[in-house]
């Protein structure tokens, strides 16, 4: 794998974490009464960085998640992108999402439904052309280009979701359960694709998942949390380093994590981990 980022970098360079989350709780008021979806929450994510959040149902990664976006308000604590306010850098379009549902336009075909964003945000016909074309590429759509998501399959579908959102390169990519909804084979291969397409873009990564071996496949480090009320318990360092590719998923050092991040996410101790 050739990490050719010179051209696919955004020009910008700074210092500043990706993402940074000081003491963020968020309290949801619900007519039967108040939710505390999240408290204390500390995360920070540095630039190029590819972290996962994991934890059981409930336990407010996709809330998080959300704050991150600025799709909803921390109830206290403060969120950063790029040492920006969140809201600030959501108007500068400075992360793209994407989530368990693919959520094209029906009635746009692949290529608008990629181009969206840059529409959006003004840029010309012939610029988003181009870029279109690099991102189908990116994904392997190239031939697809031209039809329609109700003439896709479902993993396709979510290739088309994710170049719409690389579609303004951005540093940061959120992700609320991507492949969810996939079988495991196709799920594994576009697994591979976004570490690909994570290293060639040198983009940081907020991955939430449910899955373990998912997590422990494309993070740098894995988050795991715990509900009620929803918190962050334990931070996993994976380094797993070299490729993501098939060999690695069968590799020692691989299910040694594996287990790692299952027995923090039972809550048993993790001395066998640590051992190494
Ligand atoms: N808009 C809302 N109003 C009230 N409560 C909410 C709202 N959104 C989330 N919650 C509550 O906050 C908690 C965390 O929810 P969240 O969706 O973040 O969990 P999650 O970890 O993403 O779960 P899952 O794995 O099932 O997707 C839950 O108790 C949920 O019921
Ligand atoms: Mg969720």
């Amino acid at each position: 794998m050739t990490l050719d980022q010179s051209e696919a970098q955004p020009s910008t360079t700074t210092t500043a974490p990706a993402v940074r989350v000081a003491g963020a709780g968020k309290i949801f008021s619900t007519r039967e009464g108040e939710v505390v979806a999240l408290t204390g929450v500390e995360l920070e994510v540095a630039a190029g960085e590819f972290v996962s959040l994991i934890g059981p149902s409930g336990c407010g990664k996709s809330t998080l998640l959300r704050l991150i976006a600025d799709l909803d308000q921390a109830s206290s604590g403060t969120v950063e992108l790029f040492g920006k306010h969140a809201r600030r850098a959501r108007l500068d379009q400075d992360y793209g999402i994407a989530f368990q549902q693919a959520g094209l336009l029906p009635w746009r075909t692949v290529a608008d439904n990629i181009g969206l964003p840059l529409q959006l945000h003004g840029t010309g016909k012939a610029e988003r052309a181009a870029r279109v074309r690099e991102l189908v590429e990116l994904v392997g759509l190239t031939e697809f280009t031209d039809r329609y998501p109700d003439q896709l399959s479902g993993g396709m579908q979510q290739r088309v979701a994710i170049a719409r959102a690389l579609a303004s390169q951005p540093k940061l990519l959120l992700m609320d359960e991507p492949f969810g909804a996939l079988d495991e084979m196709t799920r594994e291969y576009l697994q591979s694709e976004l570490a690909r397409i994570a290293a060639e873009t040198g983009a940081a990564v907020v991955f939430v998942t449910h899955s373990i071996p998912e997590a422990v496949f494309l993070s740098d480090r894995v988050v795991v949390m715990s509900p009620r009320p929803g918190r962050i318990t334990d931070v996993l360092p994976i380094g797993l380093g070299g490729p993501r590719d098939e060999a690695l998923r069968e590799s020692p050092e691989y299910f040694e994590r594996v287990t790692a991040v299952r027995e923090a996410l039972h809550g048993a101790p993790v001395e066998r981990a640590n051992e190494r």
